[in-house]
This record gives C-alpha cells, structure tokens and sequence, in this order.
C-alpha cells in the first residue's frame, strides 16, 4: 500500500513521515509514503506557476508540471487513485475516511496533490481528481497540511497501524454519538474525582453510563451530527432524554391584527390537528392554544373533549394521541406558569416571525446549543392573524429567523410554519 505527495515542499514532510504511528506504520511494512518534488518537473528556465486569467487574481500551478509529475509517479508506482485538496472540495469527516481507507486498502496507491497559490488550474482536477477534499470551510495557504491531515485520519483505519480496532470503532463520529468521558490515574486531581461509576468495575453500569454520556454531549455539542446519524430507535431515545422539555404556543392573543394594532383571532380546527400532529412527532410536551375569548375556547374546548376522550380514542387512537397533548389557556402567563410549575424552572422563550425583528436575540437552525446549554425548557412561541405582537416578541429571550427558501414570498400559514419550525429545530435528517 503506497501514498504518494506531490509537493512544493518536501522538507514538511520529513517531520510527519519519521515520527510515532505513521513511523512506525511504514517501519512495519504496512504503509509506503514518498514525497516527489514539483520543482523536480519543472524544466530548466521554466516557471512552476503562472498568472490566473482574468482581473485580479493570484498565481496558479502550471497544468502541464502537474501532469508530468503525475505520470512519472504512476510509472514508478502503478496506477493511482488521485486525490486534490482545496476548500470547495468534498467536507472530509470520519464517513468518508472509512471509504477511502478502503479505497486504500483495494487501489494499493493513492496519490495526494496538494496545491499553492490560487490553486490548480480547473482543468487539472477535472482531467485527473478522483476527489477533491476540503478538510474544513476556511483556507490555508497550502494543501500540505491538509494532505498530511488525511493521512492521519485514513492511515489510523489501517488493520494494523494502531493495533487495538475497537479504540477507532468506538471513536467519534464512528456511529450516532462522539466519544464518552475518560479518565485516569491520580483519582482525585486538583479537587475533581473520577466519577465512582467508571471505577466500580460494574461493566454493565459503566456502558451504559457511558453511552448516556456520548449522547448527552453529542446532543448538545453536536447536535448537527447527532440528527444526521440517529437511525435506529435506541440512539433516537438516548439522545431525546438530552434534548430539554419543548413546549409549543400558539398565540391567538397578542397578535397583529393589522401593521399596528395589536388583537386576537379566531382559532381554526385544522390547526389544532396539524399543529398537535407535528408537535407530538417532534416531541413536543404541550401544545397550548392561548385565547382570552370565551366562545373560541368553548368551541376548541368541545373538538377536544371529543378526541381526548373514550369517544375519539376509540374512533382513532393516533389522532388522540396527538391531541392530547393540546391544552387550552386564556394568557401566556398562564401558559408559562403551568410550563413552569411541571418543569421547576422558566422556559426559555423562542419567538418565530416571517419578518426580521431588531432588537431580539436571533437564532438560526443551527444554534440548538446555544439554547440547550441553558438547561431550561423551551417554548416556541408562534402568531396568528399578522404575526405575534410586540408586547409577545420583546418577552422572547430568541427569535428564530423566518422561514425562507429561495424566492421573496413567504407567507406560510401558521400549520405549515409550525411543522417546518419544528422539523429545523429538533428534526432527524440523516445523512
Ligand atoms: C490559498 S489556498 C487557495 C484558496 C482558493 N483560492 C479558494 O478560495 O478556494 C491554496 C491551496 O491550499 C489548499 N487548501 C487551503 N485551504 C484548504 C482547506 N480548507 N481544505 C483543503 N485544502 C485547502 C488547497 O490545495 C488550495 O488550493
């Protein structure tokens, strides 16, 4: 098995190939790892790189350097498969290191080609990249590190190299979770004790405590990748223990009723059903319905008296389970006061608006930890009529962003809204 690296600067190299695993790797026979030159295929005279065409722009590697040095290293080592590295590649992460360690393992030669500059000229990838990596959304000034951090990550899944399998099976991001909490000798350090669990020599406990613990830090830390690879019913229940109590509100209080005016609307039985639906699949504790009015609580109060009792449970049991979770309140104080009484702390308020509002603490979809690291419960708060009002909206500790796709129409209705709020914030989207 043979990486090659074609390459600006060698001496970068030296460093990585003649210390600790990697060393050792190649003292064992497991890996070959040569590093060619550029300059090497550079004739006398000529220039290694020219001027990108167009306005502006940097220094490029020469196409024709790059393929003479390509074609000497196959003719020396075989065929290759060929990877580029540059920060409009493919992300690297733990998924595709397994592929191409096996594409290492089968090729038996896989060429590196990092760049300097600007770059490669586009055509050099197109004619030759098997893979373009990017090892992460930002840009160095070469692909050296870029390549020797590939090869950290690819050479480490090499039977062989680090000798015990299960420490790289079990690692992070290996499955739904990143790694659990280790500990070691002295005990006791600077006040902080090893937790009594990982020492008691109880291996069932301690997996266990284990597993909880990767799904509690990957929920909150890492929540991206945790809904990217939760897929079978165990890690999608470790990991909802760690997701904090949400609860959702609908305002047909404290909403606008025209551009100024602050009112109430009227409640509308779909959106009872298709709010509790989405909120009971996304796990949504409550769904509560807020309206001062006595004839629209009357009225929402007889739709559900019929699906959460004998009559509706038996007519469809799905549809009940939704809705029972639906509550009726005449305030969000109210709301807040009864969140708060079960949960024995305050949630924390995330608005939602189709508009962009000054003032309040914005949240993307992506911002799960910043809310979550609070240990508090959360209540998303939606509006009816013209969108929540701002004696709602000023009480909302975070406004998450408008729902918006690549047009400038967005008037969702309230339902609708909701089941994409909810399947942003807190949705499984595997990868
Ligand atoms: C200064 S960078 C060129 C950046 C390029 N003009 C751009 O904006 O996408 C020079 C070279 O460093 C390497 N490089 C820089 N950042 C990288 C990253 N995040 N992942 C992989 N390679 C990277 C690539 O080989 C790249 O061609």
């Amino acid at each position: 098995m043979r990486i090659s690296a074609l390459t600006l600067f060698p001496a970068l190299y030296d460093p990585f190939v003649s210390t600790s695993l990697v060393a050792r790797a190649i003292d064992s026979d497991i890996v070959s790892i040569s590093v060619e030159d550029l300059f090497s295929f550079v004739g006398p005279k000529k220039r290694i790189d020219s001027p990108s065409f167009g306005h502006g722009s940097g220094m490029l590697l020469r196409p024709e350097v790059i393929e003479q040095a390509i074609t000497a290293q196959e003719q020396k080592y075989g065929l290759s498969y060929k990877i580029f590295f540059s920060p409009q590649g493919k992300k690297l992460d733990q998924e595709l290191l397994s592929k191409l360690s096996l594409v290492l393992q089968e090729k038996k030669h896989i060429m590196l080609i990092p760049a300097r500059y600007e770059g490669m000229d586009a055509r050099v990838e197109k004619e030759y990249a098997d893979c373009v990596l990017s090892i992460g959304d930002y840009v160095l000034m070469g692909g050296d590190l870029p390549a020797m951090v590939f090869m950290e990550g690819v050479l480490r899944l090499i039977p062989g190299v680090i000798g015990k399998e299960d420490s790289v099976r079990e690692e992070s991001f290996s499955e739904a979770f990143v790694d659990y909490p280790e500990y070691t000798a002295p005990v006791v350090w600077r006040g902080h004790e090893v937790p009594e669990i990982v020492r008691s020599g109880n291996h069932e406990a301690l997996r266990d405590w284990r597993k909880n613990e990767a799904a509690k830090t990957s929920v909150i830390h890492h929540f991206g990748w945790v809904r990217s690879h939760a897929s079978d019913r165990e890690d999608k229940r470790r990991a909802a223990q760690f997701i904090p109590p949400h609860y959702v509100l609908l305002m047909h209080d404290q909403v606008l009723v025209d551009t100024e005016r602050e009112g109430t609307s009227s409640l509308t039985s779909l959106d009872i059903h298709d709010i509790a639906r989405s909120a009971t699949t996304y796990g949504i504790q409550n769904y509560f319905r807020i309206t001062p009015l006595l004839d629209q609580q009357r009225i929402a109060q007889k739709l559900l008296t019929f699906w959460q009792t004998e009559v509706g449970i038996e007519y469809n049991p799905q549809r009940h389970k939704a809705l029972a979770s639906v509550k009726l309140v005449s305030s969000l104080d109210e709301a807040l006061a009864q969140i708060s009484q079960v949960e024995s702390s305050e949630p924390l308020l995330l608005g939602t608006s189709a508009k962009e509002s000054s003032g309040i603490p914005r949240l993307t979809y992506s911002d799960q930890e910043k809310v979550w690291s609070c240990s508090r419960p959360v209540a998303i708060v939606l509006g009816t009529a013209r969108g929540l009002a701002p004696s709602v909206l000023n009480r909302c500790d975070y406004l998450l962003g408008p729902i918006e796709g690549f047009s400038d129409y967005n008037h969702l209705s309230v339902r609708s809204a909701a089941a994409v709020i909810l399947d942003r914030w807190l949705g499984i989207n595997l990868k």
